[in-house]
């Protein structure tokens, strides 16, 4: 076997991507290893997002290269491939920082891989491929069956975005919205619930746009696509990732009081407060619309957490804006949001905006929300306190004798447990909150058949 080695950096679409990478290698003999030394192929699976993740590719390919060197040394290749979002960007740009990377490989024609892998062997273009088209026939099409086998998995239904928010480089990187047909979606459902899936996060850079094929030859919404899952039995918790609110519409909320297995937790990005930031980062949507839905979704589901993505020192950004966007954060109450400063990317139309705002005010601005955000975090997780939550176990904790699972919140939850729990669902009693993760005690129900969905996974 040949040893490969994967990074992923980024978003869970490319976590999903680089599975699908591994799965796609294997027939020419490579097995997945955990790091790059003594590898016979290294692939970067970059993100764009923001410029310190560039940046940290390009010192990661310094290091790898000295390890291709002293392969060399003793007479064996090492294949360097950049692939994601990076890729699609710089393309041919990669090759002239780092000339030793064979292959460039973007993110909707990595299905092509094994291609340039033997192109790449045969020598017969070193340090000079490159494909970084955005091909009229789905990638999807030509991916092998998911081989799965974790208890949580993801399963990309929808790519691309047409929201064209000013700050992002997303439609560029990954192209137009494409959304998988309903059938196609439903069989990977079947197949990574038949190897032991319990959970599934549905994925999309916007992903509540999804409009696919439904098997009745109408277009379905993500509502519908949600409920006809929910039919797979054994499944049982569904999530989806990520949405933009203009696209929250009234069925998709609805769902979330009807649909039992959709998880109460929402990652509902609104990236300001502020309506003037915005307007200016063309979200198409105020703080107002984005508070009723919130509302809504809180009146259909009581007991639903939502986390959010925030922006500071977007450009233009006042005082008074930055005061919007602590406001907004403090009205919603987040159980947790991730938060960056505004880096501005090439090609996008707030890297050309005036008014940028220097990086010593971001970064004051970062830390303040930051602390707002992290007290949140920290009395939804004391809310949980004492509460009997449903925790789906899926590795072994830390500690011998300790195995580790995740609330519907997606907080982590340690338990001590005599018993391999993993691949299973079962009610715990919280009785530690302590940063971002809780600990619990096994509840003794004395029902046997309380839980008969539980399985056990060897
Ligand atoms: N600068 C900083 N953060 C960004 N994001 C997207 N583009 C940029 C950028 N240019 C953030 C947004 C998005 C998350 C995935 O990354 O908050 O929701
Ligand atoms: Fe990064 Fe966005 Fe590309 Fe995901 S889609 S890899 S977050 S740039």
């Amino acid at each position: 076997m040949k040893k490969l080695f994967i990074k992923s950096y980024g978003c869970q679409m490319n976590v999903y991507d680089s599975g699908k990478m591994a799965d796609l290698l294997a027939p020419l003999g490579f097995a997945e290893a955990l790091d790059y030394s003594d590898s016979d192929m290294v692939v970067l699976n970059t993100c764009h997002i923001r410029e310190k993740a560039a940046e940290k590719i390009y010192s990661e390919l310094g290091r790898i290269r000295q390890e291709k060197e002293r392969m060399k040394k003793s007479g064996r290749e090492m294949i360097i491939a950049v692939a994601g979002c990076v890729a699609q960007a710089e393309g041919h740009e990669i090759f002239a920082r780092a000339p030793f990377v064979d292959i460039v490989v973007g993110p909707q024609s990595y299905h092509r891989l094994p291609d340039l892998v033997k192109k790449a062997a045969n020598g017969k273009r070193v340090n000079g491929l490159i494909d970084l088209e955005f091909p009229e026939i789905s990638k999807f099409d030509s991916l092998p069956e998911p081989k799965g086998g974790n208890v949580s998995e993801f399963l990309s239904i929808q790519e691309g975005c047409d929201q064209f928010c000013t700050f992002c480089v997303v439609p560029y990187t990954r192209g137009a919205e494409y959304s998988r047909s309903v059938p196609e979606i439903h069989r990977e459902g079947l197949k990574l619930v038949e190897n032991g899936a319990m959970e599934i996060t549905l994925l999309g850079q916007n992903v509540n746009a999804y409009h696919g094929a439904g098997p009745d030859g109408e277009v379905w919404n993500l509502a519908k696509l949600i409920k006809h899952l929910a039919k797979i039995p054994g499944l049982k918790r569904i999530r989806y990732t990520t949405s933009h609110p203009l696209d929250m519409d009234d069925e998709l909320i609805a769902a979330h009081g009807a649909e039992e297995k959709l998880m109460p937790f929402l990652h509902l990005p609104v990236q300001s407060g502020s309506d003037k930031i915005l307007k200016a980062m063309n979200r198409k949507h105020d703080a107002d619309y984005y508070r009723k839905v919130i509302e809504k979704l809180r009146r259909t589901r009581p007991d639903i957490a939502f986390s959010s993505d925030f922006i500071v020192g977007f450009p233009g950004e006042s005082d008074a804006d930055f005061l919007a966007t602590l406001n907004l954060v403090k009205e919603v109450g987040y159980a947790q949001c991730y938060s960056f400063k505004y880096s501005p990317r090439p090609g996008t139309p707030a890297a050309d905006m005036d008014s940028q705002i220097p990086d010593e005010i971001k970064s004051e601005r970062l830390q303040v929300l930051q602390e707002l955000i992290a007290e949140q975090q920290r009395k939804f997780n004391e809310s949980c306190l004492a509460q009997e939550m449903e925790i789906l176990f899926d590795r072994k904790g830390k500690y011998a004798g300790q195995i580790m699972g995740k609330s519907a919140y997606m907080q982590s939850v340690h338990v001590n447990s005599a018993e391999d729990y993993a691949g299973r669902l079962a009610l715990v009693k919280i009785t530690m909150a302590r940063g971002s993760s809780l600990a619990g005690k096994m509840i003794e129900t004395g029902e046997e058949n309380r839980y008969n969905h539980i399985r056990k996974i060897v």
